[in-house]
């Protein structure tokens, strides 16, 4: 064990605890900073960065740099996107997990911790962004952690960019409302016992549309001349029904439990196939909330009465 090493590996970590608290709420992310800030130090160095951008990690994309702190292994940060939880309290994240999602996807008012069946890529490796600006199924885009977010922080919700990388987008997205009063701030995890029916309350709208930079035509608005592949969609874009109601943003343990070859499970992508590169069973859960198609009935036919609508 060559201790001088470890001492060297360990002590940027040991300052970033002592800096963290410092920072506040959004950690080294503040959008604004001071004339004396500290913060870059976090994530970059002038004259022996490790990657492009003078970033401090040894790998080609941001996404080793965010999780050295946001990873399961990370220091520096208490919200673990790679096991979907927060580690001062143990409650799971809103936005699911990368590796491992704490969620009641059975609708059971359990919360377990399971491995993700389907995430949105982060590794900077190609995808389609089904529904983007077409024609076809979608442009084939990279994504990264800093396509969704920006690593300086800004205004948005979640650092969320106001274009995010690869979407095209022209119109910036604000995802700003009310939601300090709904959502407590930084209110990172969900403290129910169940995943199902989480309140975005006055940023329903706006996350909508923030999805559908990238995923332009799945917002439910009948196109003209009619679109061959997205033509119907369900209302996504409103309080009631919103892109979130259903998905979440980074991954999901949802089963689709009735086989590989039946309904939900052989769904075929909007090109038709069953790829990329071959998706079938669980890996078809499509970050949703609910196992299978439950979702359809927690509004449609809910026995409780508490449907939005009942058809
Ligand atoms: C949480 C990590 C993080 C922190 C903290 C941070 N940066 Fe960055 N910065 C990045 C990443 C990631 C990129 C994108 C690098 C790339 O892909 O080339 C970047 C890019 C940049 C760029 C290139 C232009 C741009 O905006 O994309 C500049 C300049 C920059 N940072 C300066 C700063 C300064 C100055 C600070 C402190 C006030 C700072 N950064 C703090 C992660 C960070
Ligand atoms: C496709 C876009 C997208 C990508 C890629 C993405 N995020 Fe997110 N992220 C979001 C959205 C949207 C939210 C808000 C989720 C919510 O409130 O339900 C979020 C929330 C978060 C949060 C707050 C905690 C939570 O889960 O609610 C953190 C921290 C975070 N992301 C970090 C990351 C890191 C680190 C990566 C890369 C490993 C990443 N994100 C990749 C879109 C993305
Ligand atoms: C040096 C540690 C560190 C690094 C590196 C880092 N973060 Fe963070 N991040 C934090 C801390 C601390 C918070 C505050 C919440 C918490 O404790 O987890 C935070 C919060 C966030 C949030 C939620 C707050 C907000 O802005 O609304 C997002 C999103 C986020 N980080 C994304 C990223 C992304 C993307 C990267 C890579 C470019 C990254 N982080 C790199 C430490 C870090
Ligand atoms: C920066 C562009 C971008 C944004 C913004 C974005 N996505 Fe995606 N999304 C993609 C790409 C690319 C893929 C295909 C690659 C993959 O599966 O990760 C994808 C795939 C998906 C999938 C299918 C995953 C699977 O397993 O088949 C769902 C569902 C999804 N996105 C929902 C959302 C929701 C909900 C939001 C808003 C919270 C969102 N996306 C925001 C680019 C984006
Ligand atoms: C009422 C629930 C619901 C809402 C609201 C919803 N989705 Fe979906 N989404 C699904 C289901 C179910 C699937 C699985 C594929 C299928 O059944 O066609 C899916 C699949 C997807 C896929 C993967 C491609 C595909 O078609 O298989 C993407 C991308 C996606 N949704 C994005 C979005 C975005 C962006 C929004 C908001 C504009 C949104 N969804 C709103 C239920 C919903
Ligand atoms: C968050 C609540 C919610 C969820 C979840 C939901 N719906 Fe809906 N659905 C609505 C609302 C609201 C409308 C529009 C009002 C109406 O037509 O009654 C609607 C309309 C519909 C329509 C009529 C659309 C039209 O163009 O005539 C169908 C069919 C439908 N939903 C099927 C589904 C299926 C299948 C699922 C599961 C994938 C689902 N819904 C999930 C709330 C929801």
């Amino acid at each position: 064990m060559n201790w001088g090493k470890l001492l060297a590996q360990i002590l940027p970590w040991l300052a970033w605890l002592l800096l963290v608290p410092a920072l506040g709420i959004g950690g080294p992310h503040t959008g604004t900073f001071s004339d004396t800030t500290d913060a870059c130090a976090g994530c970059h160095r002038p004259h022996q960065g490790q990657a492009p951008g003078l970033l401090t990690t040894v790998s080609g994309t941001s996404t080793a740099l965010c999780l050295s702190c946001h990873g399961s292994g990370g220091v520096g940060a208490n919200t673990n996107v790679e096991d979907g939880i927060e580690l001062a309290s143990g409650w799971p994240l809103r936005g699911g997990g990368f590796a491992n999602a704490k969620m009641d996807t059975q609708l059971v008012y359990r919360l377990i911790s399971r491995k993700v069946t389907s995430s949105h890529t982060m590794d900077g490796s190609l995808g389609t962004a089904w529904g983007g600006d077409g024609p076809g199924a979608g442009p084939r885009i990279t994504l990264e952690c800093t396509s969704c977010h920006d690593p300086h922080g800004n205004a948005n919700y979640r650092s969320l960019r106001f274009s995010p990388l690869g979407s095209g987008e022209q119109r910036p997205v604000a995802v700003v409302g009310t939601f300090r009063e709904q959502i407590p701030w930084p209110g990172y995890t969900i403290r129910g016992d169940s995943y199902w029916g989480q309140h975005y309350t006055g940023l329903e709208v706006e996350l909508s549309r923030w999805c559908a930079t990238c995923h332009d035509r799945f917002l439910g608005e009948p196109a003209q001349p009619p679109d061959p592949l997205f033509n119907h969609v369900h209302p996504s874009g409103t309080v009631e029904v919103y892109c979130l109601s259903c998905h979440v943003a980074h991954g999901t343990s949802a089963r689709m439990t009735t086989g590989g070859s039946a309904f939900s499970s052989s769904m075929p992508y909007p090109d038709g196939r069953v790829l990329p590169p071959v998706r079938t069973g669980d890996e078809r859960s499509a970050l949703l909330r609910l196992d299978n198609r439950g979702i359809c009935v927690q509004c449609h036919l809910s026995s409780d009465g508490q449907g939005i609508t009942r058809r």
